[in-house]
């Protein structure tokens, strides 16, 4: 089964062919990182822009480096949910488009249940049911994975994201857009003892995260050190910055999988890529004998394979869009995989 996926939610504009759900024969991935660096951040007009530019030869290039034509795929699997609408509307309606003169099916794709299929690409092993952590720059959700669209949500951010804290913080601290890699970077001359910041806690559901606070708290310890004339270790609090999420998303994981009696454990996201996150969960679950799953660093940002595998499985489920299919900014996961119920 071959079957085309198109990402366009955020600031890449990105096309790929899956075979067979996880074999990837090409991965094409346009950034447009360097030109929002300038505004400290996405501007979604520009990124529209931008889709519209690229998404021709970027899908184009994906077909032609997997050795296909329009006339081979099983299906076009495009992200229509969530992301900035004027971003999703430029993939959306390509694949209206593509699907309508190439008479394949549609299959629209929740950009989160892409990043959670990017563990499957890396890791054949990994089957439903099992628990994931998908942290990226605008959501931070603790899923139980029922099955490859069915999804159980059990905690999820009250306010900013965990990619999005990383990034707040890192901006605070000095450094370019999108900060979070950068701080990644500064933690590892760092020490993570130096600061001890806040981990809140959210009054009603145990497994949910609240990032703002220590975001705040980074921004006020910086403007006091300045007040005072006080020189900061950037590094120093970069590795106390990124320690502290990290306990924070490996404590709720653990203490939900325990709960739910879940032994499978996977991470998935832009934040995946975090070494701090990374080497935090590796140790939890090394310690209580859970399996563990992080997808390679080449998959954890926004790419399209990630979409095509994510819509292979979609289309197993017999999830489908028709021409009226509409892009959406909000969108539950729970709500996209009810869709293929629904399709019956
Ligand atoms: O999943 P993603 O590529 O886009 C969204 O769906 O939002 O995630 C992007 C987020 C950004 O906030 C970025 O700073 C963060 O992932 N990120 C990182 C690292 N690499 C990317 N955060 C911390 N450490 C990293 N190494
Ligand atoms: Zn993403």
């Amino acid at each position: 089964m071959l079957i085309l996926g198109i990402e366009s939610s955020c600031d890449e504009t990105a096309a790929s062919v899956a075979k067979d759900h996880t074999e990837i024969l090409s991965n094409v991935v346009a950034s447009q990182v360097e030109e929002h660096k300038q505004y400290g951040g996405v501007v979604p007009e520009i990124a529209s822009r931008r889709h519209c530019e690229n998404i021709l030869w970027v899908v184009q290039k994906a077909l032609d480096d997997a050795g296909v034509m329009l006339s081979d795929l099983d299906g076009i699997a495009v992200t229509a949910y969530p992301g900035l609408i004027g971003a999703l509307l430029v993939g959306v309606n390509f694949a209206k488009g593509l699907a309508l003169v190439a008479n394949k099916p549609l299959v629209p794709v929740h950009h989160l249940a892409g990043h959670i299929a990017s563990n499957y690409i890396a890791h054949p092993a990994l089957k439903p049911p099992y628990l994931c952590l998908v942290v990226s720059g605008g959501h931070s959700h603790l899923v139980e994975v029922l099955s490859y669209t069915c999804f159980r949500i059990l905690g999820r951010t009250r306010d900013d994201a965990a990619g999005e804290c990383f990034d707040k913080c890192a901006r605070a601290m000095g450094y370019p857009y999108p900060g979070g890699v950068h701080l990644d970077k500064a933690s590892k001359s760092g020490n993570p003892e130096t600061f001890q910041l806040p981990k809140p806690k959210v009054a009603g559901n145990a497994y949910d995260f609240s990032f703002s606070g220590l975001k705040t708290a980074v921004v006020n310890l910086l403007h006091n050190a300045e007040q005072k004339g006080v020189e900061i270790c950037r590094e120093d609090l970069a590795a106390s910055v990124q320690k502290t999420i990290a306990e924070v998303m490996t404590d709720h994981t653990m203490r939900a999988a325990r709960e739910y009696g879940y032994a499978t454990i996977a991470v998935a996201g832009g934040v995946s890529a975090n070494s701090g996150v990374r080497s935090a969960m590796q140790q939890a679950c090394d310690k209580a004998g859970y399996a563990l799953y992080l997808p390679p660093l080449s998959l954890c940002g926004d790419n399209g394979a990630m979409i095509a595998c994510a819509g292979a499985y979609a289309f197993d489920a017999g999830i489908r869009a028709d021409a009226s299919l509409n892009a959406s900014a909000t969108m539950e996961l729970t709500a996209w995989g009810e869709l293929a119920r629904n399709m019956y």
